[in-house]
């Protein structure tokens, strides 16, 4: 197969470690703090996870571990979408396992959480594992969003294990994925069986994050390649003079890397899906904010510009979030009916006996093909898929006809001609940035110490990462501690609990300290490529969010 030339020089490329887990691997020992409490409703979690409830935080530090040398099988799976640096997680479990024992064995389960029920695996060799160091992508044995949920599952997962002779399973995933781990953590004790399950925390969205998690991994690259190419449409604009780019982020619900592109970039108009539901502004008052921007630039005789929009938008504007949450209802309700229904004046007919008239009037007043896309099949969670939601066609659409209303009462008098983009799956598979290769590399080693240290129901957890790989500190938080219970499909559940952009904490506030100049000023910030070899500053420099958060 051919390679290109970076994918050759990577090749070479070695992960920094933290110092504890950089030196012979017999002296890295793990010390267990006290035990802990999950962030809330402690009584019903400690009731559900009886086997895996409230174990302490572990971390490595050098000494004796008599159980390093043991000969361990393990399986790693990778769950849900993709994200820079996977297979650097895996590279790192498996050196680990190689140098504890190099009889050790890694099967990687194929296509996701369904290779584990349906015991599909390829156990990994040195050459394949080479084949993949440092390189973006999960395509080393695919991922799938599958979710272990029915007993059947459940059993079907602890027979597989049985069959491989696991000692370990290691969930590469999101906060979804790593709620499975733990329930399967919890499974597995509950039936005897001394398989450890070891989660990873994975999400270019970056949502997975709390005080022990400071990142996912795949958020750094991410949205250095989203911002990469938000800065060539900056430059773009700036020399033609003539069109404003309206971009949708990636990034589910959460916001985090809209606000670290911002951040990157310095657009005219970012929107914040967490701040528009905090001040619950209306889907018109969110083009009238756009719309603010443009017309006071095209005063300054600037007619162009840039706008950032997060995927998650339109779940987060109270009559939006309405109409989907009824649309979801309904046509859950009665699937079957609904998917018969091939035309969208027959779909709208039928959704106007199930949702209220104002959900039914705004689906009715969104542009056809825009509408179209709140009817799509729904995720394996019964979810609209809002990376198939074109929200940036929507407002671009809209601005265009506020901006002719305003023309009209003279208070415009700029020209407008906009683009629409998307950028999302062009960021999930990048080659890892530094920082991500060191810090998955780090994570699957981590993983590795945990479960050749007997420990079951941990998150791989790398901290003090704004700091020079080499002080990072390695260890392992319980998984019950992340939890909290929510409601699930109609039912309180135990899950993980998913981190929003907070609206009070630094990065929001750098970017809303900032925000009002750069509506009007040309402010904009050209981050270029990601490079992999120069000096660290270039090279190797994290997230802005991470500093900002690490600056609190
Ligand atoms: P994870 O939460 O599984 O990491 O996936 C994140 C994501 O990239 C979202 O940003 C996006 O909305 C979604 O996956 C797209 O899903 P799919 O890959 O199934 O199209």
């Amino acid at each position: 197969m051919d390679i290109s030339a970076l994918q050759k020089a990577r090749y070479s490329y070695k992960p920094k470690l933290p110092a504890a887990l950089s030196g012979p691997v017999d002296n890295i020992t793990v010390e267990l703090g006290a035990p802990t409490e999950s962030i809330a409703n402690q009584e019903e979690l400690r009731a559900l996870f009886t086997h895996s409830y409230g174990k302490p935080i572990a971390s490595f530090k050098a000494g004796k571990n008599e159980r390093i040398h043991e000969r361990l099988k393990a399986g790693v799976i990778l769950s849900g979408g993709q994200a820079p640096g996977g297979h650097n997680v895996i590279a790192g479990l498996y050196d680990g396992l190689k140098k504890g024992n190099p009889d050790s064995m890694l099967y990687g389960f194929l296509g996701g959480p369904s290779g584990l029920t349906d015991n599909k695996a390829l156990l990994f060799t040195d050459a394949i594992i080479d084949e993949y160091r440092n390189t973006g992508g999960f395509d080393i044995v695919g991922s799938g969003r599958t979710k272990i949920e029915t007993p059947e599952q459940f059993a079907a997962a602890l027979d597989t294990a049985k069959k491989l002779e696991l000692n370990a399973i290691v969930i590469i995933g999101g906060d979804d994925s790593n709620t499975n781990a733990a329930l399967l953590a919890e499974y597995f004790a509950a039936h005897g069986s001394d398989t450890r399950i070891i989660g990873c925390p994975k999400t270019i969205d970056g949502d997975l994050k709390n005080e022990y998690i400071e990142t996912s991994f795949g958020f750094d690259t991410a949205c250095k390649t989203y911002s990469e190419l938000i800065g060539n449409l900056e430059k773009d604009a700036n020399s033609a003079k003539k069109y404003w780019h309206f971009i949708r982020l990636m990034g589910r619900a959460a916001s985090h890397i809209a606000l670290e592109c911002a951040l990157q970039t310095q657009p005219n108009v970012c929107l914040i899906s967490e701040e528009v539901e905090a001040k619950k502004l209306s889907l018109k008052q969110v083009v009238d904010q756009i719309c603010d921007s443009i017309v006071r630039r095209a005063k300054n005789g600037d007619n162009y510009g840039i706008v950032l929009i997060p995927e998650g938008l339109v779940e987060f504007i109270p009559e939006m979030k309405t109409l989907i949450r009824e649309l979801n209802d309904s046509i859950a309700g009665d699937l079957e009916f609904f998917s018969k229904l091939t035309s969208f004046t027959e779909q709208l007919r039928w959704l106007g006996g199930y949702v209220s008239a104002e959900s039914h009037k705004l689906l009715e007043s969104l542009p056809q093909d825009i509408a179209r896309q709140f009817l799509l099949d729904r995720d394996p969670h019964g979810n609209v898929q809002v990376s198939r939601i074109e929200t940036e066609k929507l407002l671009a659409g809209m601005v265009e006809t506020r901006l002719a209303e305003l023309a009209e009462n003279k208070q415009y008098a700029g020209k407008f001609s906009s683009y629409t983009h998307f950028f999302g799956y062009e960021g999930r598979c990048a080659f890892p940035s530094n920082f991500d290769a060191d810090y998955c590399y780090s994570l699957g080693y981590s993983a590795f110490v945990l479960i050749a240290s007997g420990l079951t129901g941990y998150l791989s957890s790398v901290r003090n990462l704004t700091a020079p790989a080499d002080q990072w500190i390695a260890g392992g938080v319980p998984l019950t501690m992340m939890m909290n219970m929510e409601q699930r499909h109609g039912s309180q559940k135990p899950v993980i609990r998913k981190a929003l952009v907070e609206l009070d904490g630094e990065p929001f506030k750098a970017f809303a300290s900032a925000r009002d100049v750069w509506a009007v000023k040309t402010s904009f910030l050209f981050p270029g490529a990601i490079q992999y070899f120069g000096p660290p500053e270039v090279c190797d420099q994290t997230t802005k969010t991470l500093l900002l958060e690490h600056k609190a």
